[in-house]
């Protein structure tokens, strides 16, 4: 179905070749390029940040989709729109002041999405229903790809989809999503889906065919 993106994310590509990965995914159907930002301290895991969001930007055609999981958020959300962030997403566990944060999102340009990480309600979200474009359901804890699909968060997909009726909210979903779970998810409600391992696997930057095939599957 086209009507759903898919995103691949490039914790799954080559860390030494963003630029070629991401036209190489693009051009094999990609919808979206989503860009997992972690800090060591709100996730037990190291990426990168504004600065490297910036140099691949030149090489994204369609949507950079970033993923915050890194705590505080405010102080970095302009340095995210200097790097051309399309979509920026905080987590609401990251701090007490999650309606500021996505405020400031918005205020920055940016389309504004809240994740929630698999011990938190659907319910976190009823009060900031107006002021997201996105909600990603995380069903891995954050923090590293390659993580197998928690499947309760079906319920909460649905809950979700309900509670939003006819706003313009994207459900995103985040973690362990291949062939098999992917269609769980979007009869669930979901119309985005990050992959990063289903998407990279078999592939490479000389061989990016598996890529559109790996696409094509999910
Ligand atoms: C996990 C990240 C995900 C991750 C997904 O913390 O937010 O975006 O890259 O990877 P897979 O698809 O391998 O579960
Ligand atoms: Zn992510």
């Amino acid at each position: 179905d086209r009507s759903i993106k898919i995103a691949p994310s490039i914790l799954a590509a080559d860390f030494a070749d963003f630029g070629r990965e991401i036209q190489a995914v693009e051009a094999h159907g990609a919808d979206w390029i989503h860009v997992d930002v972690m800090d060591g301290h709100f996730v037990p895991n190291l990426t990168f940040g504004p600065a490297m969001c910036k140099a691949i930007r030149p090489h994204i055609k369609t949507v950079m989709d970033v993923h915050l999981m890194i705590a505080p958020v405010d102080p970095y959300i302009d340095a995210f729109a200097d790097a051309g962030a399309d979509i920026l997403s905080a987590h609401v566990e990251a701090g007490p002041h999650i309606h500021r944060t996505l405020q400031a999102i918005r205020g920055a340009g940016m389309k504004a999405g809240v994740a929630l990480n698999p011990g938190t309600p659907a319910e976190s979200v009823e009060y900031l229903l107006d002021m997201v474009d996105l909600i990603c359901v995380m069903t891995v804890n954050p923090g590293f790809g390659g993580q197998k699909f928690i499947h309760s968060q079906i319920d909460k997909v649905k809950e979700l989809r309900a509670m939003i009726g006819d706003r313009p909210i994207h459900i995103e979903i985040d973690g362990g999503i291949d062939p098999t779970t992917a269609p769980l998810m979007t009869a669930a409600g979901a119309d985005a889906l990050v992959a990063g391992s289903a998407v990279f696997k078999g592939g490479s930057v000389i061989n990016p065919v598996p890529y559109g095939e790996n696409i094509r599957a999910i």
